[in-house]
C-alpha cells in the first residue's frame, strides 16, 4: 500500500561499462534528489469512517525547488477494477469530475481530501498524485485505504435456560444481540477477562454463541458480550447464568463448649447451640438426628439445634447433621459427638487461673486435712521437745522459717506450693493475730494441743518477690 516518494532525475551520465561508479552514482543521485525533491506523506495509510459522516484525508508535502506550478490529482480505486479520476488542481484551480463534484472537496495547494458523506460504496484505496513543475517536472504519490463502517450498537445477552442448570448435569448457552453494526467482532468477558475455549467452553464460528456444557460452581459470574468494528465498540450488560450446585463443606460448629475433631466438649448444666452450614445453591434443607442406641430418628429441622446438656441422657450422645439440595438432589452429612462433662475439661484447660472460690476453699480445705493428719503422724515419731527447743529465743519474725515441712508440689499447679508451718504456742493467741501473710492466702487454727498450724500457699511464680524476713 505504502508508497514513498517517488525521484525523477532527468540526467543520468553514468556509462553503463562502469558498473561501479555508476551504482555509486545512483545512490548519490537519490540522496540529491531527496534533498532537492518532492515528499508526500500521509499519517495514516488505513483510516476507518463512519457511514453517512465526513471524512476527511489528511495529505502533507513539501519540495525545495523553485515550483512554477503545482499539480493535485486524487484517483479512487476497487480491487479488480479500473481507477476513476475524482477530482484534480493545478496551482489553485480545481477541476472536478462531475459525477462526484458535491461529494469532495479539495482546497489547493492543500493536497488534503475531504469526503461527505460517506457511504458504503466509498470504500476502497485512495491515491493521491502530486506534481511539481519546476527545473524539470518532480512527482509523487501516496494511497490511503479507506473503510466505512456503521457504528456497533449495544449488545443484549440472553442465556438459555434462563431458569437456571444444574451442574454437572445442565449446559447453558449465552447468546449475544447485536442490531446494529457492520464487521462485527464478537468477545466474551467473564468478571471482565476473556473467556477462552476449554474442555467446557466451546464458541460458535462467529463467537456469538458462548456454549458451556456441563456447567459447574466455577462457571458462576458475571458474564458480558464485547461487541468492536472498527470504528466503535460496547458491552453488553451484566448476566448472571443461574447454577444449581452442592452442598460442598459441610460443617457442624458451637457457640461453646470444646470441639476436638468431631467430638464436642460440654459442661453438665450448659445449653449449646450448634449450628450446621455448607456451600449450596438454593440454600439448603437441614436436618438433625440423633443416634441412639439402635434407632436413628430426625430430631430437628433447621440450620441450628439447642441441646440441653441436663436433658440429654446419656453422657455421650451421637448426632448427625444432614443438608439436602432439592433442586440438584445431592445431599451430605456430618456425624459429630456430644460429651457431656461433671469436671468441666473445657474450664480446666482454659480458665485454671480464674478457678471458682469454692473450688480453691473445697482444695485448700482438703489439703488442710491431710496436712494435719500428716503431722499427726509425724509427731508421734519426733519428740516435741526438739522443736520446741529449736524456736526458743527467736523473733517472732522468723518463727516461719523454724519448722516448716511438707512442703508439698502437687500436680495442680493452680494451687502452688503449699507449706505447712507448726509452732508450740509459746506466748498464747497474740502471736497468731500479730501474724499477717499478704501475698498468699494464709488458713491459721489451734489444735488441742496449743500448737498453731498454718498453711502458707505459695505460688511459685511469685515466690522469689517476697523475702522471708521483712514480710510481718
Ligand atoms: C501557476 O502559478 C505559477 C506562479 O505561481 C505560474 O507561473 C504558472 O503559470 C501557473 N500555472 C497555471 C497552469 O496556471
Ligand atoms: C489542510 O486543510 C486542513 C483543514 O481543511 C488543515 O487542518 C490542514 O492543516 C491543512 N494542511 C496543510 C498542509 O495546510
Ligand atoms: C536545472 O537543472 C540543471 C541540471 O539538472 C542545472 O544545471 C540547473 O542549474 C538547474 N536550474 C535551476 C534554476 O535550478
Ligand atoms: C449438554 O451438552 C452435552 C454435550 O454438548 C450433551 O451431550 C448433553 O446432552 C447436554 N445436556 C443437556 C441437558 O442438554
Ligand atoms: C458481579 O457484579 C456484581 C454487581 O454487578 C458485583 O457485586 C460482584 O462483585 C461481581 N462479581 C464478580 C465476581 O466480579
Ligand atoms: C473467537 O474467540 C476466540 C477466543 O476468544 C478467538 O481465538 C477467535 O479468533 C475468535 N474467532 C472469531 C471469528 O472472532
Ligand atoms: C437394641 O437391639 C437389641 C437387639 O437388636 C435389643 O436386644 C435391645 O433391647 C435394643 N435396645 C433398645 C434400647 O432398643
Ligand atoms: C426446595 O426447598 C425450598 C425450601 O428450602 C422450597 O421452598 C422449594 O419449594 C423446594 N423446591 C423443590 C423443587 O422441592
Amino acid at each position: 500500500m505504502g508508497q514513498d516518494a517517488l525521484m525523477e532525475p532527468h540526467s543520468s551520465t553514468a556509462g553503463i561499462f562502469q558498473c561501479k561508479i555508476s551504482l555509486l552514482l545512483f545512490f548519490l543521485l537519490l540522496l540529491a534528489g531527496s534533498c532537492l525533491g518532492l515528499k508526500v506523506t500521509v499519517p495514516s495509510h488505513t483510516v476507518h469512517g463512519i457511514r453517512g459522516q465526513a471524512l476527511y484525508l489528511p495529505v502533507h508535502y513539501g519540495f525545495h525547488t523553485v515550483a512554477s506550478g503545482i499539480q493535485i490529482i486524487w484517483l479512487f480505486e476497487r480491487p479488480h477494477t479500473m481507477p476513476k479520476y475524482l477530482l484534480g488542481s493545478v496551482n489553485k484551480s480545481v477541476v472536478p469530475d462531475l459525477e462526484y463534484q458535491h461529494k469532495f472537496t479539495l482546497r489547493p495547494p492543500n493536497a488534503s481530501l475531504l469526503i461527505n458523506p460517506l457511504q458504503f460504496d466509498d470504500e476502497g484505496n485512495y491515491i493521491v498524485k502530486v506534481n511539481i513543475q519546476g527545473n524539470g517536472t518532480l512527482s509523487s504519490s501516496q494511497k490511503i485505504q479507506v473503510t466505512v463502517d456503521d457504528p456497533v450498537t449495544k449488545p443484549v445477552v440472553q442465556n438459555h435456560p434462563s431458569s437456571g442448570a444444574v451442574e454437572y448435569v445442565g449446559n447453558m448457552t449465552l447468546t449475544c444481540q447485536v442490531a446494529g453494526g457492520t464487521r462485527l467482532v464478537y468477545q466474551w468477558l467473564k468478571n471482565g477477562k476473556p473467556v477462552r475455549t476449554t474442555s467446557t467452553y466451546s464458541f460458535s464460528p462467529q463467537n456469538n454463541t458462548l456454549h458451556i456444557a456441563p456447567v459447574t460452581k466455577e462457571d458462576i459470574g458475571n458474564y458480558s458480550c464485547l461487541v468492536k468494528n472498527p470504528v466503535s465498540e460496547m458491552e453488553s450488560d451484566i448476566i448472571t447464568p443461574t447454577i444449581f450446585y452442592g452442598p460442598y463443606g459441610l460443617r457442624v460448629n458451637s457457640d461453646k463448649g470444646l470441639k476436638v475433631g468431631e467430638v464436642f466438649t460440654v459442661d453438665l448444666g450448659e445449653a449449646i447451640l450448634f449450628d450446621c452450614s455448607a456451600d449450596s445453591y438454593p440454600p439448603n434443607t437441614y436436618s438433625w438426628i440423633q443416634n441412639t442406641e439402635n434407632a436413628t430418628y430426625v430430631i430437628k429441622y433447621g440450620p441450628v439445634l439447642e441441646v440441653a446438656s441436663d436433658k440429654v441422657t446419656q453422657k455421650t450422645t451421637d448426632f448427625m447433621c444432614c443438608a439436602y439440595n432439592n433442586v440438584t438432589g445431592r445431599q451430605d452429612e456430618t456425624r459429630f459427638t456430644v460429651i457431656i462433662t461433671s469436671v468441666g475439661l473445657e474450664k480446666f484447660a482454659q480458665k485454671a487461673k480464674s478457678l471458682s472460690p469454692l473450688a480453691t476453699i473445697t482444695g485448700i480445705s482438703l489439703f488442710l486435712i491431710m496436712s494435719m493428719s500428716l503431722l499427726f503422724i509425724w509427731k508421734k515419731c519426733q519428740p516435741y521437745r526438739v522443736i520446741k527447743q529449736k524456736l526458743e529465743g527467736r523473733p517472732d519474725t522468723e518463727y516461719r522459717k523454724a519448722q516448716t515441712f511438707s512442703g508439698h508440689e502437687d500436680a495442680l499447679d493452680d494451687f502452688g506450693i503449699y507449706e505447712f508451718v507448726a509452732i508450740p504456742d509459746a506466748s498464747g493467741v497474740s502471736r497468731v493475730s500479730s501474724r499477717s501473710v499478704p501475698t498468699s492466702d494464709g488458713i491459721s487454727g489451734q489444735d488441742l494441743h496449743s500448737t498453731i498450724y498454718e498453711v502458707i500457699q505459695h505460688i511459685p511464680a511469685l515466690q522469689e518477690d517476697h523475702p522471708e524476713p521483712g514480710n510481718s
